[in-house]
């Protein structure tokens, strides 16, 4: 069997009498056996986590323990109480917008880029409504990278925050993590990374990155929906107060006084999300054992593929750079005279699924004056017959639509 086809051996959904060219894996990728399993047995016998003495509560308790130990080592993160699980990757990056944004004065300022998804742009646009910073915007080159030349003019001593994208989900392009971080510890601002995009191409060494948090979310790496991770390093995270309220993140309350407890309590109010917690572990730990230099060598092979054909098409335009350094299998591009979503329906009627529209990053549209896109995005699982089905699709899409 080829590498391929034992990954697909893993996946519930290529079991199926027909499945699609699977080409929407930004938008969600599919779950792997093991983390269906995992959840599953967890759901069929439960108890909440935390709380109850008795034995069923006290290893859901442990299996969720060591879901968290399994997306620490996941992330090379220096202690198990650096993951945070939130309902995804979007929640995440609120919390941080929201438990940083109350620490924040009128006038000091977040860097962000023309390139966010929404969920990294308007938790700061709604920050600067509520507490007046001021919100700064690193420009996009002509092929969508965002400019890090720019950094220097744009991170300035009022600068507390770096809120940036580690890989585009229009673009597929990979931020330069390491010029972010660099600006960012000139000044003393802390960086945030929206890992949504890239946790889905392998582990991630946040300890190598070095920034201060990291967000993503269980669904686009092979996990269960409805659950997510921000991963902070624990200093930072101990001195920032709780976005949600509730049971379980407290120390003491009383009605004269309020205490919390300490990460990653503080930001885990309520029931979490246990089953997906775990089901997110069994993903990662399966992650973990992947041969990832030749996973990525096939991915590349397959992007170079999906570049060269669509390339043939006079009447594309990618949105995104063209050469395959520094780059994910994300591929957006406009279809002169066409609109993203009849390109989508044409091509889902012969069976490959697509994204088209704005991708929730209008911003970087505009930045690119462009009306919209639609997206292929590759996952491990993807072969030359996906897509060479998408190049024949777009071809019979040119006809019936010019
Ligand atoms: N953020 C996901 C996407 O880009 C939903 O499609």
């Amino acid at each position: 069997m080829s590498l391929i086809e034992q990954l697909r051996a893993q996946f519930p959904f290529y079991a199926a009498a027909n499945p699609c060219h699977y080409l929407d894996n930004a938008a969600t990728s599919q779950i792997h056996q093991q983390a269906l399993a995992a959840m599953a047995g967890q759901e069929a016998s439960r108890a909440n986590v935390h709380r109850s003495p008795y034995r069923l509560a006290e290893a859901s308790t442990h299996a969720y323990g060591e879901a968290r130990a399994r997306v620490a080592r996941f992330l090379n993160a220096a202690a198990n109480d650096e993951v945070v699980f939130t309902s995804g990757a979007t929640a995440a990056l609120n919390l941080v917008a929201y438990s940083v944004g109350e620490t924040l004065q009128a006038g000091d300022e977040v860097l962000i880029s023309a390139a966010e998804h929404h969920s990294n742009f308007v938790p700061w646009l709604r920050l600067r409504e509520r507490s007046g910073i001021r919100l700064r915007v690193l420009p996009l080159l002509p092929d969508g990278r965002i400019a890090t030349a720019s950094l220097a003019e744009l991170v300035t001593e009022r600068c507390r925050l770096i809120a940036i994208t580690h890989c585009s989900n229009v673009t597929g392009a990979v931020t330069d993590v390491a010029a972010v971080v660099a600006a960012a510890r000139k000044v003393g601002a802390l960086v945030l990374l929206d890992g949504a995009q890239q946790v889905q191409h392998g582990p991630v060494d946040v300890q190598m990155l070095g920034a201060d948090f990291y967000a993503f979310s269980s669904h686009k790496c092979f996990g269960p929906t409805g659950v997510g991770v921000l991963w902070g390093r624990q200093a930072v995270l101990e001195r920032l107060p709780p976005f949600m309220t509730g049971g379980g993140m407290v120390g003491e309350v009383s009605l004269e006084s309020l205490s919390f407890a300490a990460p990653p309590a503080r930001f885990e109010a309520g029931t979490p999300p246990v089953a997906q917690a775990i089901g997110l572990g069994a993903a990662v730990d399966w992650l973990m054992t992947l041969p990832w230099a030749e996973i990525h060598q096939a991915e590349s092979a397959l992007l170079a593929r999906l570049l060269a054909g669509l390339a043939t098409f006079p009447a594309v335009r990618l949105i995104g750079p063209a050469d395959l350094a520094r780059r994910l299998p994300i591929v957006s591009f406009e279809v002169r005279g066409i609109h993203p979503h009849d390109v989508c329906q044409v091509l889902g009627e012969r069976q490959v699924a697509l994204r088209g529209g704005n991708h929730c990053a209008q911003p970087l549209f505009a930045a690119l004056n462009s009306a919209g896109a639609t997206r292929a995005s590759l996952a491990l699982y993807n072969d030359a017959a996906d897509v060479d089905a998408l190049l024949a699709g777009l071809e019979d899409a040119l006809k019936v639509l010019s």
